[in-house]
């Protein structure tokens, strides 16, 4: 089964073809990063108009790079939330043009669940990744959300703890703010972390008792507060004759300590991120831990992962880990198998949670 996946939830216009939810055929990606980095963080309005003006090139170029035309494929996938409306609107409507015209299905995927299904891909050219095995516990950490979920077959779904506040990809964007690494945060706390030593500096780790969730907030609190000391010039934002606020970031003195502080920092989400995953992996016997979502390309984070997991942890490539249309094609493939397809008047869902059912203690499960 061939699918045609759109994805356009945040910042990156995207359009992919894979085979049996497996197999990615193409996969295009044209990130907006140089459009949203002088404002620090994706500004809606722009997003939007940018996908419109993507959306046909970046499709264009996935059937071709596929070597294929409309007749062999099966089915559209499309992004039908969470996200920003004003950007999945764009996807939703090429994807559901395409459907009409093409007189083809169209599978409607929570961008959550194809984060999750990034971890059944293999690339053009890799050896083929095995199927994950089942019951397994995934950790979805991307810009919006962080949520860790014990999957027990396709699409069963078990919400075992999520975060009120920052997501953990927010937390990253916010902290590079904080630091002046610029946009998007996550890589840019990566690479000055690779430079500095955790633990000259003491951030808190929120670990809210037995419970799975998390908590990010304080620990940007807490290193705001740790850089006052050495700020000449806060963050601020300037509103004056701009069409949005631009973000200027803060200015330091020569001596503060950025890659001890982004050690610091990565070492504390990290930590908590990864116990909580062991711990559930342990308590409702996992027999794998899956990595999903843009914060999933974090080095840190697999390999502590790896290091302290009772059983085998699988991640996407980071290609696959932040925002892309092939795992939006690939999640289709399995719903598709369960019957799963959307009318016409598919409309958006900027709020969409991957699941609905709540918290169990193991003997439940
Ligand atoms: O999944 P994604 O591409 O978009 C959303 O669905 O939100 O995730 C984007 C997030 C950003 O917050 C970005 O800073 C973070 O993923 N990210 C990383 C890394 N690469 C991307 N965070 C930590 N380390 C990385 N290497
Ligand atoms: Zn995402």
């Amino acid at each position: 089964m061939i699918i045609l996946g759109i994805e356009t939830s945040c910042d990156e216009t995207a359009a992919a073809v894979v085979r049996d939810g497996r197999f990615v055929l193409s996969n295009i990606i044209r990130s907006q990063v140089d459009l949203h980095e002088r404002y620090g963080g994706v500004v809606p309005e722009l997003a939007s108009r940018r996908h419109v003006t993507s959306i046909v090139p970046v499709l264009d170029l996935a059937l071709e790079q596929a070597g294929i035309g409309p007749s062999v494929i099966d089915a559209i996938a499309v992004t039908e939330g969470p996200g920003l409306a004003g950007s999945l609107l764009v996807g939703i409507n090429v994807a559901k043009t395409l459907a009409f015209v093409w007189e083809k299905p169209l599978i409607p995927v929570n961008h959550l669940e194809g984060h999750i299904y990034a971890n059944w891909l293999t690339l053009p050219g890799q050896d083929e990744v095995p199927e994950p095995t089942f019951p397994l516990v995934c950790l979805i950490v991307s810009g919006g959300h962080t949520e860790l979920v014990l999957m027990r077959g396709h699409g069963d779904y078990v919400l075992l703890g999520r975060t009120p506040d920052d997501a953990a990809g927010e937390a990253f964007d916010k902290a590079a703010r904080l630091l002046g690494l610029g946009f998007p945060g996550g890589p840019a706390i990566q690479k000055a972390a690779e430079q500095g030593r955790p633990g000259r500096f003491s951030l808190p780790r929120a670990w809210l008792g037995e419970s799975y969730d998390f908590s990010f907030s304080g620990l940007k609190t807490a290193l705001l507060r740790l850089l006052e000391q050495y700020q000449r010039r806060p963050a601020r934002r300037v509103a004056a004759g701009q069409p949005f606020p631009e973000y200027v970031a803060p200015e330091y003195g020569p001596s503060v300590p950025i890659a001890d502080l982004a050690a610091e920092f990565q070492a504390a989400v990290v930590e908590v991120l990864t116990e909580k995953t062991a711990r559930a992996a342990r308590e409702f016997g996992a027999t794998m831990v899956l990595l999903a979502g843009g914060v999933a390309a974090n080095a840190a984070l697999r390999q502590r992962l790896r290091e302290i997991s009772p059983v085998p942890v699988r991640y996407p490539p980071p290609i696959l880990c932040t925002d892309n249309a092939a795992m939006i094609a690939g999640a289709a493939y399995y719903l598709a198998q369960r019957g799963v397809r959307a009318d016409l008047d598919l409309d958006v869902h900027a709020h969409l949670p991957l699941v609905t059912r709540t918290l169990l203690r193991a003997g439940e499960a």
